[in-house]
């Protein structure tokens, strides 16, 4: 798949099989992940893995998309770590480019993702399940898996609505 297949097909899938996701390829999403730019190039981001049925259940109890953590295979929680952040914006679009970078390269390799933020009003109740620091502020939790179905519709405005202007 190439890059502009990737970016123009990947959907947010929330229904997954059964079917587990080998360690190697949840370390390839991360590596995705890693890659991203960041501002001064300071690397904010940090992940767990829960892969475990217990955890995710536990997990699952911090936002109402319960289900799809529930089904997924996996999830990453994605974290900021605050002690090394600079500027405020900055580093959040840092941790922006790189929750995308998962999500594309868990397309490019035949799996689902989706971007989970409504856990966020959770964010310290999850971290704390977690057993993290204070200085680690949750952004996402990126569930996986095997996609329950292939039919994903998705819509964005036209281009006539987001192009302002052209000089
Ligand atoms: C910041 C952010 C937060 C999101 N939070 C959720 C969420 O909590 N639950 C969910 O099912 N999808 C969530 N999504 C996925 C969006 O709903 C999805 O990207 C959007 O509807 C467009 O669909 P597509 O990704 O299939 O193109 C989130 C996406 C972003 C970027």
């Amino acid at each position: 798949m190439n890059l502009l297949e990737g970016i123009y097909t990947r959907r947010s899938i929330r229904q997954f099989t059964h079917q587990p996701v080998d360690r190697e390829l949840l370390i390839e999403i991360i590596k995705a992940g890693i890659w991203a730019p960041s501002g001064l190039n300071n690397q904010p981001w940090r992940f767990v893995i829960v892969r475990s049925d217990e955890m995710r259940k536990e997990l699952a109890k911090n936002t109402r998309y319960n289900f799809t953590i529930e089904r997924a295979a996996a999830c990453i929680a994605v974290f900021a770590d605050k002690s090394v952040m600079y500027n405020d914006v900055k580093d959040h679009q840092s941790m922006g480019a790189c929750i995308q970078n998962m999500l594309l390269v868990a397309h490019a390799l035949g799996l689902g993702a989706v971007w989970l933020g409504e856990v966020l009003k959770n964010a310290d109740a999850v971290r704390l399940l977690l057993s993290l620091p204070e200085n680690m502020e949750l952004m996402a939790v990126v569930a996986i898996g095997h996609p329950a179905s292939d039919k994903h519709s998705s819509k964005r405005k036209n281009l006539s609505e987001v192009l302002l202007k052209e000089l």
